[in-house]
């Protein structure tokens, strides 16, 4: 034999499958699809946070040529009444935001009015002409002054994957009282918005007919789920579901914002639907503030040691802030009793009700907040025993996640501790700090752990292999910059064995097979699983077809006794027994050979475990003392998250995470006027985020992991572990370089001068 049988393109550096049509502009975005006759919504935002509105005037708006309507509270059509048609595949536990619903207003920027007009500058002028008169009510924004208000939220479907923490263990208080070196430290996270390049926007293209007479929607919206504004829409405005299609083929950055149908939806719909024309509605940067963020929170954490660092007592406690209307969670203090095996552990977590949107998961909601106060005090403990940070999560290692009593179903972090400390060069470290300078900069060396889940959704996926040889794979799921498109067509093409080239898959569209929300770094493994499967069907069926053909020497064969490579299907005992994809599908009688599969994780043997991806973070600080600036000079990440299907799209994955953890402990915060109830710096000039000049170098290390109880790929996720470790870290990295302790975040200067 010459050639290599099998060239699989898993595990391959392979480069976006979709990039060409991203550079050239192909790549369309929900504001980019253009129909004749469109007509453009904006959205006024209220002005005041609590209150009503008194009277609402709209008619110098509507006196201008070119103005179709003014939509408000008044005048919107009629709406589905009960709470439960409102709830998305993201919603909190409680009463989803109504737009237009009534004269309440509930917060800052809530959209009271959309004006709708010929053109976008028009409709944009009219909508500074809509007077709104207010009857202002007293309005809480602040949390730490609420702090008294915390109460256990309200659980519901959403909270099954944000379980509560679990009940305490041992007995916190006398084993905290007992431990010879404790820490204990109080952490204040100010809230953080979404700033994805692409805004919120939707393209509704309406079409006469429909079922019940009142139109079809071909809507293009900005999402990270399109079966779930389709599901919105439908129920909201009571449209029969073969009358909407929602598609999504490219998002401009999600990171989360896209989890829930925004407002901009519900307007373009209401708008499309009433003036039966095409609408589009986008927000606006400033508008990109008034829906989900981040919520700030308040932590505490104590920890107790042995001298020789085995720790013996835990301590986490968090409060979030939430709106009046619902419940949002996230886990932020679970992970320390799966991480480390103190016997006395206490865990709690509350939410206070204020008169703010609600939050929304942001990546690795609750992750990064939690693992950045957990980490930081593991540092503090670490000091405290004058032992090396590294070292006291080495004696405090766990294979068991004892909050499940369970084994994880994989778990290299010690191996991660290896590779990232060796690449990073942490054993050189004088534990001192202030003990390393160059020039009048102060250095600092900080690590960090990070976790996240490894969850496998259920998901649909079609594979068809065409008459013409090639594959077309497809699945209503999103690419929010992931590389999904590009893994996909992997998955695929390794599966029948075929060149990248002849595989095509499509995403982000209703009439596509289901899925639910791309998120919670479940999309890889989720998808991924369907793809593999419905591609294992047609396979399934070629080997069908082969079997038949007259004097087959696949007559015998079984599914384990045969292989694909190099677009044939072959004998792995005798791989030159082989016949095309081609000639296989050629015997279906004129037709394409199409299988589609609803792959589910194997829940009974999936919950023996915990499934989990783990890092091990390093990094090197500079310190201007005269000035209170920092920057990461250097970071190493080393990540365990099974198996890698494309290094490339997956370090992308996880530098966009160190990226963000690098925006977020030194300058994200989205900054309340409490006497306004309102986000002030709602720009990008205003509201920082890391730019190039900010990051340096930046190392990923892949460890191998395997794992068969995730999913038969072995595929964990990378969505979110990479952004998990790197505040703590950097946080531990000036302290180590100041010897100033900063428990908040964002570590801004005026808090080390
Ligand atoms: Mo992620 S915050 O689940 O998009």
């Amino acid at each position: 034999m010459s050639a290599p049988l099998v060239t699989p393109s898993i595990g391959k550096p392979i480069s976006r499958v979709d990039g060409f049509d991203k550079v050239t502009g192909k790549a369309k975005y929900a504001a980019e699809f253009n129909v004749p006759g469109l007509a453009y919504g904006v959205v006024v935002s209220s002005a005041i946070a609590k209150g009503k509105i008194n009277r609402i005037d709209t008619r110098e708006a509507l006196a201008l040529d070119g103005v179709l309507q003014v939509f408000t509270h008044e005048n919107r059509p009629k709406l589905a009444w009960f709470d439960i048609s409102y709830n998305d595949q993201d919603a909190p536990p409680g009463s989803p935001f109504r737009p237009l619903h009534d004269a309440t207003i509930k917060y800052s920027g809530q959209p009271i009015a959309l004006v709708v007009a010929e053109t976008f500058e028009l409709a944009r002028y009219a909508a500074t002409l809509v007077k709104a008169d207010y009857e202002e009510a007293a309005h809480e924004t602040d949390l730490e002054a609420n702090l008294h208000k915390a109460r256990k939220p309200k659980s519901g479907i959403a909270s099954l994957l944000k379980p509560p923490p679990p009940k305490p263990r041992g007995d916190f208080e006398k084993a905290f009282a007992e431990a010879p070196v404790t820490m204990n430290g109080r952490y204040v996270h100010a809230a953080e918005h979404h700033n994805p390049m692409e805004l919120f926007a939707t393209t509704v293209v309406f079409e006469k007919g429909g079922k019940d007479n009142k139109g079809k929607l071909t809507i293009y919206d900005k999402t990270q789920g399109v079966t779930n504004s389709s599901m919105y829409v439908t129920q909201v405005f009571n449209i029969p579901s073969e009358d909407v299609r929602v598609l999504s083929p490219y998002m401009g950055g999600g990171f989360g914002s896209g989890l829930r149908p925004q407002y901009q939806l519900f307007m373009a719909v209401m708008a499309a639907r009433e003036l039966k024309r095409s609408v589009r509605v986008s927000l606006t940067r400033q508008q990109m503030f008034t829906f989900g963020h981040r919520p700030a929170t308040v932590q505490n954490v104590a920890l107790g040691a042995f001298s020789d660092g085995i720790m013996n007592s835990l301590y986490h406690d968090a409060v979030g802030e939430t709106s009046q209307f619902e419940d949002y969670t996230e886990i932020v203090v679970s992970w320390g009793g799966m991480l480390y095996p103190p016997v006395n552990v206490k865990m709690d977590y509350k939410v206070v009700p204020l008169d703010l949107y609600s939050p929304l998961d942001m990546r690795a909601p609750g992750g990064v907040t939690g693992m950045h106060a957990l980490e930081v005090a593991m540092d503090e403990l670490a000091y405290n025993l004058g032992m090396d940070p590294l070292e006291l999560r080495l004696r405090n290692y766990t294979d068991l996640d004892h909050n499940e009593d369970r084994p994880f179903s994989s778990k290299e972090l010690r191996e991660c501790f290896r590779q990232g400390a060796e690449r990073f060069g942490w054993a050189s470290r004088n534990a001192e700090p202030r003990s390393m300078k160059k020039d009048h900069n102060l250095i600092g060396w900080g690590m960090a752990t990070g976790i996240w889940d490894a969850n496998q959704m259920p998901s649909r996926a079609e594979a068809v292999l065409m008459v013409n040889g090639k594959l077309r794979v497809s699945c209503a799921t999103a690419d929010i910059g992931t590389g999904t498109y590009t893994i996909m067509t992997q998955i695929a093409a390794d599966t029948l064995g075929m060149p990248m080239d002849d595989v095509l898959f499509k995403l982000g569209d209703t009439d596509l097979p289901f899925s639910l929300i791309s998120g919670g770094s479940w999309t890889a493994a989720s998808v991924g699983s369907a793809v593999q499967s419905a591609c294992q069907e047609v396979g399934k069926t070629l080997l069908k077809l082969a079997k038949k053909m007259p004097g087959s020497p696949f007559k015998g064969a079984k599914w384990d006794d045969i292989m694909f490579s190099d677009s044939h299907l072959r004998l792995k005992s005798d791989p030159s027994v082989a016949v095309s994809l081609q000639t296989l599908v050629d015997q279906n009688g004129g037709k394409a050979v199409r299988e589609s599969v609803t792959s589910l994780p194997n829940a009974l043997e999936q919950r023996k475990f915990s499934r989990n991806t783990h890092s091990a973070v390093f990094v090197e600080v500079m310190v201007d003392e005269d000035l209170g600036t920092v920057k990461v000079t250097r970071a190493v990440s080393a990540i365990a998250a099974g198996r890698i299907l494309n290094p490339k799209t997956s370090r992308s994955q996880i530098l966009g995470g160190m990226v963000w953890g690098i925006s977020k402990a030194l300058e994200e915060e989205s900054a309340l006027d409490h006497n306004f109830g309102r986000f002030m710096n709602h720009s990008l000039a205003e509201y920082h985020v890391a730019v190039n000049a900010d990051i340096h170098d930046l190392d990923v290390i892949f460890v191998e992991e395997h794992d068969d109880i995730v999913n038969p790929l072995g595929v964990k996720g990378l969505g979110e572990i990479g952004i998990v470790g790197m505040p703590a870290a950097i946080a531990n990295a000036v302290f180590h370089a100041t010897g100033k302790r900063v428990r908040d975040l964002p570590i801004t200067l005026d808090k080390l001068l």
